[in-house]
């Protein structure tokens, strides 16, 4: 049973169809070929079977999801194209979206240089802000190649002391340097006729950015310490968050390298300049936090949600995707204000736009502001029945007491201003 004994591939990284129809197959031939099985063994190939079920279950959350709010997009507007058929037309094509979402036309055309750039060998270079979707980028690259199916190797350049980059990169010979006990591989051969992802390019020390250099022009590799030259067929995705073009003018990164990975370049922009992607994105990591945190989605009142669709997010996706879980961990119910992290709250107190509120956007969010106006008035009024004492309105409504207190911080209502003298 060797086939069975070996690891399947897990982690997030395989969240790819390519991952998934492998372990698939390692399964099926598992079953195939095994004479008998025993229950342990039996067990064992249903965690298996239970365990790629719940990411297909995922993936295809996500492709419900897209496609879905590509359908409702695709009617607004009629013009040659409208983003949703931009989308439906690479969803049409079989692309590989990678739990990639968002239908502003900036993303598209970044998609559309993917998915044009995918089936060749030709080096990428992807640049834009932190938590724009560089990593990401890559692996869609990957996905729609005919590498798919063989190695993803990801090396943050920016991660690894300068003195072992080289290492890192290219394997070392035993007794290359003090601490070199045994040969070792280096990246580039682990990604042997498979893509290897560069990320912080702009961080590579000078050193390392020659043998880089050299690899890209000659295939070849040779580790630390050794005179032998070993090929290697690797497909290069680099990121950066850098302005490499100042980098090459203050002399840190060689523009002769520059040129020779930029040769498909793609720029991600920054969240702050494709807000109209900002409710998508609330709406999918708010289900997916909700998920993950096996709770109900969290509600958001007006303030909050204003906030939200109009901040700049300098962390851009990873922000905003982070602050969703941060709701969905602290809020109850409904989150506020209040529960975002105190360096980027608004200074001005929320309560302030409650006595003239602009007009609601919608008629949802005229409900949601009208849910919330009860709420307060029935915790006032609850705190004046039992004289500001919060463990016994918990007691008396049955309500889990911490989440009672987040929902009166939420209203800035205080339990001793209900006490009676
Ligand atoms: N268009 C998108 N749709 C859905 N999720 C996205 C999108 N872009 C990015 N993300 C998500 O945002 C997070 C950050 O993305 P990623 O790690 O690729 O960013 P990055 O540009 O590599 O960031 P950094 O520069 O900080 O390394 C990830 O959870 C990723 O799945
Ligand atoms: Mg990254």
């Amino acid at each position: 049973m060797k086939l069975f004994n070996q690891d399947l591939p897990r982690g997030a990284s395989s969240m790819s169809y390519a991952g998934l129809l492998e372990r698939l197959e390692i399964l099926r031939s598992t079953l195939r070929w095994a004479n008998r099985l025993d229950r342990p063994d039996i067990e064992k190939l249903l965690r298996q079977a239970n365990a790629v079920r719940d990411e297909v279950m995922q993936l295809s959350h996500k492709e419900r999801f897209v496609q879905a709010v590509a359908g409702q997009g695709s009617s607004e507007h009629a013009p040659e194209q409208t983003p949703g058929e931009r989308r439906q037309a690479l969803l049409a094509r079989s692309f590989v979206f990678e739990g990639t979402f968002g239908d502003n036309p900036r993303l598209l055309d970044a998609l559309e240089i993917a998915e044009k750039a995918a089936p060749t060998d030709l080096p990428v270079l992807v640049d834009g802000e932190s938590g724009t979707g560089k990593e990401l980028m890559a692996k869609v690259i990957h996905a729609n190649g005919a590498r798919a199916d063989k190695a993803y190797i990801s090396v943050n350049c920016g991660a690894i002391p300068e003195s072992l980059i080289e290492s890192e990169l290219f394997g070392h010979k035993r007794g290359a340097f003090t601490g070199a006990a045994t040969d070792r591989k280096g990246k580039f051969e682990s990604a042997h006729k498979g893509t290897i992802f560069l990320d912080e390019i702009g961080e590579l020390p000078l050193q390392g950015q020659v043998k880089l250099l050299r690899v890209l022009q000659s295939h070849e590799i040779q580790r630390v310490g050794s005179d032998e030259t070993i090929a290697v067929d690797t497909r290069i995705v680099a990121a950066t968050n850098k302005n490499l073009r100042k980098l090459i003018e203050l002399g840190q990164f060689r523009e002769d390298l520059f040129y020779r990975l930029s040769v498909i370049h793609v720029t991600l922009p920054p969240l702050r300049e494709r807000k109209d992607e900002i409710p998508l994105l609330l709406a999918y990591y708010g289900d997916e936090a909700a998920e993950a945190l096996k709770r109900r989605p969290v509600a958001m009142t007006p303030a909050l949600r204003a906030f939200l669709l109009d901040y700049a997010y300098p962390g851009n996706i990873r922000e905003l995707r982070n602050l969703m879980y941060r709701l969905a961990c602290l809020a109850g119910d409904t989150a506020d204000i209040a529960h975002l992290p105190e360096d980027i709250r608004p200074a001005a107190p929320v309560r302030a736009q409650a006595s003239s509120p602009a007009p609601p956007a919608s008629l949802a969010e005229a409900k949601r502001a009208a849910s919330d106006e009860a709420e307060r008035a029935c915790l006032e009024r609850g705190l004046k029945d039992v004289g500001g004492t919060v463990a016994e309105l918990a007691r008396r409504w049955d309500m889990n007491r911490s989440h009672l207190q987040i929902l009166l911080k939420k209203h800035g209502l205080h339990s001793k201003d209900f006490r009676r003298h």
